[in-house]
């Protein structure tokens, strides 16, 4: 019930009928797809994991007031960014990369296109280089003027909440539990730190397993990576999400969870939760069949990408920079 009320209640704030368009820079930076995918190429080709970053750094952006680019924006003296919210601090990375595309977009098409779009755009070219699926992204997001440090705490999920709460925080963007799951299916590329799989490693992580001799190596390979006493030192030790093909986006996340071996609690619980009887078997569809999970991916992208703040398109602007709001 609470969920059905959420879904009615956020249906306001999910403005597909703001005019994004797909031909939105036709005539003002007809470049702007291009640019924006020579210089994603750059940056996958130069390290894989900036594919990650770039697909991460989109979803924080979108879940806190909208697809805005406000997790762009540096701290200023009178402007609180939402870098160093717990849940992005340490943790979100790419912001070079980001300055990098909007400088070359600038100087072909000075004041035209959106931070915010730059971003949406830069995170469907990350998906395909590292061999996902393509989707044509709706243009004319504006940048915000502001940032909420506050709702990343309260609209991000984090590693070790529930199934349940997770799924309300995806409802309450206008998103299904489908949606979460083949989202969820980002986690096929990327790193995790310690800090966000020690519970889950010296938790269930046996209880989940098969433990069969894969099982049994990862985990002690896991321990080793991130001791069980919280040492702050290890805190920022990394491992790749998806152990099988960690610069690969394909279906083998859901082929993990399948064997219980996923690596943080909100991942595994989307199989083992006893809560979770629909997104179990949409893990088991998604690992059978890779085109559905690219199929569904692609749309969910599309509908996480149009999460717009109604207000954000009426006072937004186009940033010059995207660390900080033109003067
Ligand atoms: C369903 C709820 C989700 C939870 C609880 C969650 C949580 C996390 C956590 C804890 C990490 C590791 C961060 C770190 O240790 O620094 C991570 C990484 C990542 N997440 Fe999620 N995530 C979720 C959904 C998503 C979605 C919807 C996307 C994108 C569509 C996404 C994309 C990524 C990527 C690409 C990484 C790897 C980033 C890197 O390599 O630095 N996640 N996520």
């Amino acid at each position: 019930m609470l969920l059905i009320i959420l879904n009615i209640f956020c249906a306001g704030l999910h403005a597909s009928d703001l005019p994004l368009t797909l031909d939105y820079y036709k005539s003002t930076c007809p470049t702007v797809l291009e640019i924006v995918k020579s210089e994603m190429e750059c940056a996958v080709l130069s390290d894989p994991r900036n594919a990650a970053l770039i697909l991460r750094l989109h979803f924080h952006d979108c879940f806190v007031q909208g697809c805005d680019g406000s997790v762009l924006l540096d701290d200023t003296i009178t402007l609180q960014g939402e870098k160093k919210a717990p849940i992005n601090f340490h943790a979100l990375k790419g912001f070079r990369i980001i300055d990098r595309i909007k400088n070359k977009l600038e100087s072909e098409c000075p004041g035209i296109v959106s931070c915010a779009d730059l971003l949406t755009v830069a995170a469907r070219d990350a998906v395909i280089l590292v061999g996902g699926p393509y989707w044509d992204v709706p243009l004319g997001r504006k940048d915000s003027k502001t940032a909420n440090y506050d709702l990343v705490s309260t609209n991000l999920p984090t590693a070790n909440e529930g199934l349940l709460s997770i799924i309300t925080k995806f409802l309450y963007q206008g998103l299904s539990a489908e949606d979460m799951v083949a989202l969820s299916g980002a986690h096929t590329i990327g790193m995790a730190r310690c800090v966000n799989f020690r519970g889950r490693i010296y938790g269930d992580f046996e209880t989940t397993a098969t433990m069969n001799p894969i099982s049994e190596t990862y985990l002690s390979k896991l321990r080793s990576i991130c001791p069980a006493a919280p040492a702050t030192k290890a805190d920022n030790n990394e491992s790749a999400l998806d152990y099988v093909t960690p610069n690969l986006f394909d279906n083998s996340y859901y082929h993990i969870l399948l064997q219980g071996d996923g690596l943080i609690n909100s991942d595994q619980e989307l199989y083992s939760s006893v809560f979770g009887l629909e997104t179990k078997q949409l893990v088991q569809k998604y690992a059978e069949n890779g085109i559905a999970f690219f199929e569904k991916f692609a749309e969910s992208m599309v509908k996480m990408g149009n999460i717009i703040n109604p207000d954000t398109y009426v006072d937004g602007e186009v940033r010059k920079n995207c660390r900080f709001v033109n003067t």
